[in-house]
């Protein structure tokens, strides 16, 4: 952060990450679906994102097959991505830590910093079409869930996209 204007801290870039439990479903669809997002707005070199789970079951797993169709049939790939887990760290160097359920928000509070708890919310706080607070679980599910949870992500993506225009300025 240097200096301010119209109020926004002036910064060259911000760091988002999407946290799941076990980073092959929701958080690597999110991290897509924003990436996309982003490209589509050319901030994709200002906003810096990843994902990560709050369990290392799936470390170094690629996307679930499933969540990788929901994106292919929307022209997204996300099938370099590769599972991790989520540090105490992760909490300190990135600026929104979005969680897709109150589990993940619970987890991620018990790791959590002193200071940096403020970054930690429920990635649905930022959609604005539908009353959803939670992105649900689509792992034991069919492909029908998964479609439900693009669509929950696609518009949390949008307003996160506004609240990030709005508190920062972000510059070259
Ligand atoms: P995600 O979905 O948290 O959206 O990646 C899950 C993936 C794996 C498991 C649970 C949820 N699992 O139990 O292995």
């Amino acid at each position: 952060m240097t200096a301010s204007r119209n109020d926004r801290p002036v910064r060259k870039s911000v760091k988002v990450l999407f946290v799941c439990l076990g980073n092959i479903c929701r958080s690597p669809m999110a991290e897509g679906i924003f990436r996309h997002l982003l490209r589509q707005a050319s901030l994709d070199d200002r906003v810096k994102i990843d994902s990560a789970g709050t369990h290392a079951y799936h470390v170094d797993e690629p996307p679930d097959a499933r969540a990788q169709a929901a994106l292919d049939q929307r022209g997204i790939d996300i099938s370099t991505l590769r599972g991790r887990k989520v540090t105490p760290t992760d909490i300190e160097i990135f600026d929104y830590v979005l969680a897709m359920d109150r589990e993940n928000l619970k987890n991620l509070m018990a790791i959590c910093p002193p200071g940096a708890a403020s970054k930690i919310r429920l990635f649905m706080e930022y959609a604005s079409n539908c009353s959803e607070q939670e992105v649900p679980d689509p792992y034991f599910g069919d492909s029908g869930g998964f479609d439900r949870v693009f669509d929950l992500i696609e518009d949390a993506a949008s307003g996160l996209l506004a609240d990030i225009r709005a508190r920062y300025h972000l510059t070259a």
